[in-house]
């Protein structure tokens, strides 16, 4: 007989037994989106998802490198699954993601009891690894990574819910100087479009109606590998039928292009929020960081964006104490968030990677200062953030109704077209539909409000 026929009699005799998987996910929506996928991949070999790890038969634990911090909780994770292997010698557990990447062979050395690493590249081939594990009862450690992405390496996974999220591209070739994303997630590639228009018709079948398109600079889809512009993408999903909202992150400033900006007020769909990295609000931190647009050309994006659209929510992402960061930088990024008056800020203390040109900077940021400056601008956009959800109360707007509230069961949570959570009590018949919600309350990271009818109203 054919010997890898007989390979293949096995693999399908090993996976015909039900297995159950445990997860456990670090990092950004790019990671959470792998996690889908592998979820996917598994169902398919008779893998059921469980929320206890001590009932898995494999655990997978999907990290995130961003800050060593992150890198950190690997490692403590890691310590907590290790008992169970114990008490079930048969237990596989597995490191995927950026730290994966990032360390390979290492984390095998650090972490005996590990029996799997691989990289974001090499999510498409978990089945081949599961068989070397069961089979040859072998290690395997896989962290290549590639220039091109293969046919069917992203493909439909199971959805639940109204939402989904669809990775557009992979990679990043911008370098910013803090950042370890293009070191572990590789050299930016598009996908073809009609791949990903395939598979978010497929998920609109299933009753998804809000679509999110994903990429580390989405704006930059089609310049590595795709055939339209991102533009022209938007513009493709925002034509299928059964989706009603279309989102996508993240944007770089450098590369968000008019035409884009017009997008907003041509398609109904596309929903009025945008995420803009802003990183500092010091020219010469932007330069030392390698972001090539200056506080100028952003201020200018903001204010075409504001004119055309005021009730836009504009979110951005803020490093303070990036090395040589003085306190008179500071304070110009303190002043751009005055200006801009965001409506949400994710804020991070500079952390030196492995690999990246900042951290052989000489003039490193003590601790104490770093963490003084990340206060100062988070009270500042606390007070703004809840300004601005105050502001709202007395308006009627149009709320995406995703489920119940984790609080309180008896009540609805959903989100405006400008990606506020507003909370209102409803009947569950609600869910998945567009209704007008009379916002009555503004709170810090909410809103909440009466239901008031189906409606078209916009925010
Ligand atoms: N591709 C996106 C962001 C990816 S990482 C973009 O270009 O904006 C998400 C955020 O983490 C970044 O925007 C940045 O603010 C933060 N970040 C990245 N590297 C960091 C580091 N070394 N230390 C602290 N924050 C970092
Ligand atoms: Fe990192 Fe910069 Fe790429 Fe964003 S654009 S992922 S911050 S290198
Ligand atoms: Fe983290 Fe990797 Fe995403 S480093 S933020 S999981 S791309």
């Amino acid at each position: 007989m054919n010997k890898d026929l007989t390979i293949i009699d096995t693999m399908e005799g090993l996976f015909s037994k039900e297995r159950f998987v445990y997860i456990e996910t670090f990092g950004c929506q790019m990671n959470e989106n792998d996690t889908t996928r592998m979820v996917g991949l598994l169902k398919a070999l008779n893998y059921k998802t469980v929320d206890e790890p001590h009932r898995a038969d494999l655990i997978l634990i999907n990290t995130c490198s961003i800050r060593e911090k992150a890198e950190h909780k690997v490692y403590s994770s890691a310590g907590r699954f290790k008992r169970y292997k114990r008490k079930n010698p048969e237990l596989v557990i597995g490191i995927s993601g950026c730290v994966a990447q990032q360390e390979g062979e290492r984390l095998i050395k650090r972490l005996p009891y590990i029996d799997l690493v691989f990289g974001p590249h090499n999510i498409h081939r978990l089945k081949t690894f599961l068989a070397d594990i069961y089979l040859k009862r072998q290690k395997v450690v896989s962290t290549d990574l590639y220039d091109t992405i293969d046919d069917g390496e992203y493909v439909a996974t199971p959805i639940e819910g109204i939402k989904a999220f669809v990775s557009i591209m992979r990679g990043c070739n911008n370098f910013c100087s803090y950042c370890i994303v293009p070191y572990t997630r590789g050299r930016e590639v598009s996908r073809p479009s009609k791949e990903i228009i395939e598979e978010i018709k497929e998920y609109a079948g299933k009753g998804v109606k809000e679509v999110t398109l994903l990429g580390q600079n989405v704006n930059s889809y089609g310049m590595s590998g795709g055939d339209v512009s991102f533009t022209g993408l938007l513009r493709m999903v925002c034509g299928i039928d059964g989706i009603e909202r279309v989102r996508f992150v993240t944007s770089h400033p450098k590369d968000i292009s008019d035409s884009l900006i017009y997008l907003f007020g041509e398609e109904d769909k596309l929903c009025r929020s945008i995420h803009l990295p802003l990183q500092s609000g010091s020219n010469r931190i932007l330069e030392r960081m390698k972001r090539v647009y200056s506080v100028e050309d952003y201020l200018s994006r903001v204010s075409l964006l504001r004119r055309l659209y005021p009730d836009m929510s504009i979110t951005t992402d803020i490093i303070v104490g990036f090395p040589g960061e003085t306190e008179d930088d500071f304070k110009e990024t303190m002043e751009v968030v005055r200006t801009v008056r965001f409506d949400g800020i994710f804020s991070f203390k500079y952390s030196p990677r492995p690999m990246t040109l900042a951290s052989t900077f000489k003039d490193q940021v003590p601790e104490d200062i770093k963490q003084r400056r990340l206060e100062e601008l988070q009270r500042l956009q606390k007070d703004i953030t809840a300004e601005k959800n105050r502001s709202l109360v007395g308006r009627t707007m149009e709320v995406l109704v995703e489920g119940r509230s984790k609080q309180d069961a008896s009540e609805l949570t959903g989100r405006t077209t400008c990606n506020r959570i507003v909370n209102f009590p409803g009947s569950p018949e609600l869910v998945g539909k567009m209704v007008g919600v009379f916002i009555t309350h503004g709170y810090s990271n909410s809103l909440r409000g009466i239901y008031k009818e189906r409606s078209r109203l916009c925010s």
